[in-house]
C-alpha cells in the first residue's frame, strides 16, 4: 500500500480518459515520467459477464506500472467481484468512477450520479475495499451542481470506508467538462482529511501543476487533457516540482520521434487495422498550432491508409523543418 504512496506523492498522474488512456499511451506518458496511469472507465458488469471486449481495457504490460483500473457501476456486489477480477488481472489499485456524467452511466445510478447518493456511494467503497487486497481510490466531482457540492462529505465517507487516496476532479458534473475548474473544493477536501488527495482539473502547463498543489497543499496532481498530444508535459512538471527548473519542449526530430513511437505502440498493441483508425485523433493532437497544420490535418484525412499517412507526416515535418530556418 505505502509503495503506491511513494508513486504518487508530489507527483503527475495521468487521468482515466475513455477512449484514450489505452496502454500505448499510458506508455509514451510514463516515459516522459507520469508517475502512475489509470485505464478507462471500465463497466463493472461488463468484467463479471466476461465480455471479451470489457477485458480488451483490461490489457497491459509489465512496463505498465503501477496501472489503476476504474471500474464502474452501482451496486456494491457487482462492483466488489468486478475490481476482484480486475485484480486477478494485473491492476495495482482500483478506482471508483464517481464522475462520469454521461446520460447513459449515469441513469443507471453510476458514474457522477453516486455524488447525489452518499449512501450508496459508501456501500460500493466498502464492498470492494473489504474483497480486494490492493489499494482502492475514489474519482469524484465537487458535487452534482453547483448548489450541491459535497466533495467533502463524500472524500470523509470514503476515508471512512478505507480508500487509500481520493482524486478531486474540480468541477461539477453538470459542468461536463467546459468552464473553469474550481480548485478551492480541492483544498477544503485536503482539510478534512488525511488520506491523500489528487487534485484534477485544467493542468495544461507545469506552472498549473505547482499552482495546484500551492493553493490547495495536495498530494499530487492528474493531468488529462493536457496531455494529449502532449505527454511532454509530465516531464516539465517533474522538472517544475523536482528542480524548479523550466518547462520542457522537445524539437522537431523528438516530436516525430514521439509521434512514431506512440504510432508503432498502437499498432504493436492494438494492431494495424484498429490503430489505423484510434491514431488519428493523437496525429491531430500532436500537431495542434503547429504551423500550416491544418493542410495537414486535411491531408491526413483523405489517407487511406498507413503508408500514405506516413507519408504525408513526413512530408509535414520536413516542411516545418524547413520553415524553422
Ligand atoms: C475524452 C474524455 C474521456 C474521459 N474519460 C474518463 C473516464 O473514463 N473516467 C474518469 O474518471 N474520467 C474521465 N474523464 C475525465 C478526466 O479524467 C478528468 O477528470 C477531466 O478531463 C478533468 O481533467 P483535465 O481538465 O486535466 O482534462 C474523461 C475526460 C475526457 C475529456
Amino acid at each position: 500500500m505505502s509503495s503506491l504512496i511513494d508513486s504518487i506523492k508530489g507527483k503527475a498522474l495521468l487521468a482515466p480518459l475513455a477512449g484514450i488512456s489505452n496502454l500505448p499511451f499510458r506508455l509514451v506518458a510514463r516515459s516522459f515520467g507520469c508517475s502512475m496511469a489509470f485505464t478507462e472507465m471500465i463497466s463493472a458488469n461488463g468484467l463479471i459477464r466476461n465480455s471479451k471486449r470489457t477485458f480488451e481495457y483490461l490489457k497491459s504490460s509489465p512496463e505498465d506500472k503501477p496501472l489503476g483500473v476504474q471500474i464502474f457501476g452501482a451496486d456494491p456486489e457487482v462492483m466488489a467481484k468486478a475490481a476482484e477480477i480486475a485484480a486477478g488481472n494485473g491492476a495495482d489499485s482500483i478506482d471508483i468512477n464517481m464522475g462520469c456524467p454521461v446520460k447513459k452511466v449515469v441513469k443507471t445510478g453510476a458514474g457522477a450520479m453516486l455524488m447525489k447518493n452518499p449512501v450508496q456511494a459508501g456501500r460500493i467503497i466498502k464492498a470492494v475495499v473489504e474483497k480486494v487486497n490492493i489499494p482502492v481510490t475514489v474519482k469524484i466531482r465537487s458535487g452534482w451542481s453547483r448548489s450541491s457540492i459535497n466533495a467533502v462529505e463524500l472524500s470523509r465517507i470514503a476515508e471512512g470506508e478505507g480508500a487509500l487516496a481520493i482524486i478531486v476532479h474540480a468541477r461539477t458534473a453538470d459542468q461536463g467538462y467546459s468552464g473553469v475548474a474550481d480548485w478551492s473544493v480541492i483544498g477544503k477536501v485536503k482539510n478534512a482529511i488525511k488520506i491523500p488527495v489528487i487534485g484534477n482539473g485544467d493542468i495544461w502547463k507545469p506552472i498549473d501543476a505547482s499552482r495546484m498543489m500551492h493553493e490547495t497543499a495536495c498530494d499530487a496532481v492528474m493531468v488529462g487533457r493536457g496531455a494529449l498530444g502532449n505527454p511532454w508535459l509530465f516531464r516539465g512538471i517533474h522538472r517544475l516540482l523536482t528542480d524548479n527548473a523550466n518547462d520542457y519542449l522537445p524539437d522537431l526530430e523528438e516530436r516525430r520521434a514521439v509521434i512514431m513511437s506512440h504510432w508503432e505502440k498502437e499498432i504493436h498493441f492494438l494492431g494495424e487495422k484498429i490503430a489505423n483508425k484510434t491514431f488519428r485523433k493523437h496525429l491531430l493532437w500532436y500537431t495542434r498550432g503547429l504551423e500550416n497544420s491544418a493542410q495537414f490535418r486535411k491531408k491526413a484525412s483523405d489517407c487511406n491508409d498507413k503508408e500514405s499517412l506516413m507519408n504525408e507526416l513526413n512530408k509535414y515535418f520536413n516542411f516545418l523543418r524547413q520553415s524553422e530556418h
